[in-house]
């Protein structure tokens, strides 16, 4: 374990090759991944451990990517609090009761995570980490910001216009909601950390809606509380649009900091101080491209990241649903080559 380059690369030690992984690679790319899916909604997927596991290593297998990320969904540990939220396919997060007055918030916070709750992620990890032999697993949860976007709007939201608005109209209720998904999220961290998962990432997707003032007064303490919650693993933080949040990410407590595809890898570097670890940023559009185009973007990302102490490839964001998976594993035996 102590050779995988993910993990050196995550501690700022730059690894003899580039390691590789992809957001969203557990997923609907993968024919196998359908096919374990048939017939099961995704949450009951996710709190199934046989198959979570299942799905969390397909992707290990077919691509030898340079890490597992544990197959879950940043409201898993609000449905194990027994809130009521589905996750709709095509749309996302769909909550039965999004937080709209101070009766909704008290009902939300109401629901406590009970540790036991956690038993079958324990055990999904637990399963996956005895097959996976030397090849770390990542877990994962989502910030308090994006979490809350769906909770106020009650599923997804193009601007987070309501959770923007609270932040500022409330602002006790909206430390009052923060807190509490900081709680549920460093929970569900702990409990992957707990079962054996070698590093842990944060996703505030929708962080890049917020102005840098904004994040740190009313978005980084929830997602400190939460990053704070683990301890002895390498911490990633990601989001989009976050070009003007990323010493503030960092500052939230992370060890590395996930790019998304607007900002080239050296600039962001250069932002962070040049001390930073860094994450990405290969623009999931350029999936699709013939490979002769999308290979000169590998050649770009991989030399603007040589900018940070360490880099580790992977997207902007997620893997688009209808990618071709043949163009991931050529992605991979091509990082792998170098
Ligand atoms: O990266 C991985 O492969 C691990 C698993 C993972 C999932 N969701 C599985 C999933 C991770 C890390 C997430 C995180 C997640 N979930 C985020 C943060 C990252 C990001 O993409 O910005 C967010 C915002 C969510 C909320 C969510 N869950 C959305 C927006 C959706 C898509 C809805 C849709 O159908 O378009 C989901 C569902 C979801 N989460 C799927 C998977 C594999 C698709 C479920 C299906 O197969 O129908």
């Amino acid at each position: 374990m102590s050779n995988s380059p993910l993990l050196s690369a995550y501690r700022g030690i730059r690894p003899d090759r580039l390691p590789v992984w992809f957001m969203r690679q557990a997923g609907r790319s993968l024919p196998e991944y359908r096919a374990s899916r048939a017939g099961t909604v995704m949450l009951d997927a996710c709190l199934t451990p046989e198959l979570a596991a299942e799905i969390t290593l397909q992707p290990v297998r077919r691509h030898g990517v340079d890490a597992a990320i544990f197959f879950s969904d940043i409201v898993v540990p609000l449905k194990l609090a027994g809130v009521d939220v589905e996750i709709v396919p095509g749309r996302g997060p769909v909550f039965g009761r999004p937080v709209r007055d101070a009766a909704d918030l008290a009902d939300l916070v109401a629901h406590d995570l009970d540790p036991q709750a956690l038993a079958p992620i324990e055990e999904a990890v637990a399963r996956t980490v005895a097959e996976l032999g030397d090849v770390p697993l990542i877990g994962f949860a989502g910030a308090p910001f994006t979490l809350a976007s769906y909770v106020v709007e009650g599923g997804p939201s193009k601007d987070q216009l309501r959770a923007r608005t609270l932040m500022h109209a409330e602002p006790e209720a909206w430390r009052t909601l923060t807190g509490y998904l900081a709680r549920i999220s460093g929970a569900f961290l702990a409990a992957q950390v707990r079962s054996g998962a070698r590093a842990v990432q944060l996703f505030d997707s929708w962080a890049g809606a917020l102005s840098e003032a904004d994040y740190r007064a009313g978005a980084l303490p929830a997602s400190a509380a939460a990053l704070a919650a683990v301890h002895d693993v390498p911490k990633v933080h990601f989001g989009t649009g976050t070009a003007l949040l990323l010493p503030a990410m960092r500052d939230a407590g992370a060890d590395v900091v996930g790019v998304d595809h607007r900002l080239p890898l050296d600039a962001a570097s250069a932002l962070l101080g040049g001390s930073t670890p860094v994450q990405g940023n290969i623009d999931p559009a350029l999936l699709a491209a013939p490979w002769p185009v999308l290979e000169r973007h590998l050649e770009a990302v991989a030399a603007a990241g040589r900018a940070a102490p360490a880099h580790v490839l992977n997207l902007g964001h997620g893997v688009p649903p209808d990618t071709d998976p043949g163009v991931l594993t050529r992605i991979v035996e091509w990082t792998h080559r170098r």
